[in-house]
């Protein structure tokens, strides 16, 4: 029994590794094919991101000049918000209107605390001390639905309120200090980012994990 099933074996696996060899030889042929025509997979994560459709590349990490893949994947999944990195605004006076109004947000003392460089008219703190990251933070009281609520009716005043008017309560409230008035080159710096913050923000939309919790 044994002995006459013993040339039939032998065919059948140098059948198989002839089979093998073809299927090797074929993917190696693609596989140079493919090498040399496609490249190499892009894994860099802002291409990918980019390719996925995803508008606002920079929407995650501000800080870094790429996005973090890991975080971008999970607030995509979650769908929460942030907004784009000032320092890819336009580069012209209005990218740098509202790079200023970050840098106002982010460094107030500096600029408009007790020994500040454009005027003394609050208490010291930053805005970016309750704002989180520029008010560009996850969980970080974010200005992500400022642009696409505003003005809005506020019960605190029981009137409906603009941008400017919500920025002064933040300047005399919580910083203890003078309004800003509307014309100046400083509110003007706030709300460009602001709203450059919100742009993607549909109007009336909401952002979710804006605030604290
Ligand atoms: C001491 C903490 C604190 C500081 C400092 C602070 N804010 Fe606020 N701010 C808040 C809180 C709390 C809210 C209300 C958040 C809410 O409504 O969920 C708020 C709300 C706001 C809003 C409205 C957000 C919204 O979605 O309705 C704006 C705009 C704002 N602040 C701007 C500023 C600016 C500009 C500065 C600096 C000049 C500043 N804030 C400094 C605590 C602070």
């Amino acid at each position: 029994m044994s002995q006459e099933q013993q040339p039939l074996e032998a065919f059948a696996s140098l059948h198989l590794s002839v089979i093998l060899n073809i299927i090797m030889a074929l993917a190696m042929f693609f596989g140079v094919i493919i090498t040399l025509t496609v490249g190499w997979p892009d894994w860099d994560p802002e291409t990918w991101f980019q390719r996925k459709g995803n508008p606002n590349p920079y929407a995650v990490d501000r800080d870094k000049s790429r996005p973090d893949s890991m975080t971008m994947a999970v607030s995509s999944k979650l769908s929460l918000w942030e907004g784009p990195n000032a320092q890819y605004a336009p580069q012209n006076d209005t990218g740098d209107l509202i790079r200023y109004g970050r840098e106002l947000i982010a460094n107030t003392a500096a600029y408009l605390g007790p020994g500040g460089s454009v005027a003394q008219i609050t208490n010291g703190m930053n805005c970016q001390n309750c704002h989180l990251n520029a008010g560009n933070k996850i969980w970080g009281n974010n200005y992500g639905a400022v642009a696409s609520t505003y003005p809005k009716f506020r019960e605190r005043s029981g009137q409906v309120e603009d941008l400017y008017k919500r920025v002064n309560d933040c300047m005399e409230r919580s910083l203890n200090g003078q309004a800003l008035t509307t014309g100046s080159r400083e509110m003007q710096a706030i709300r460009a980012y602001i709203e450059w913050l919100g742009k993607d923000v549909p109007k009336k939309g909401n952002t979710q994990r804006r605030g604290y919790i």
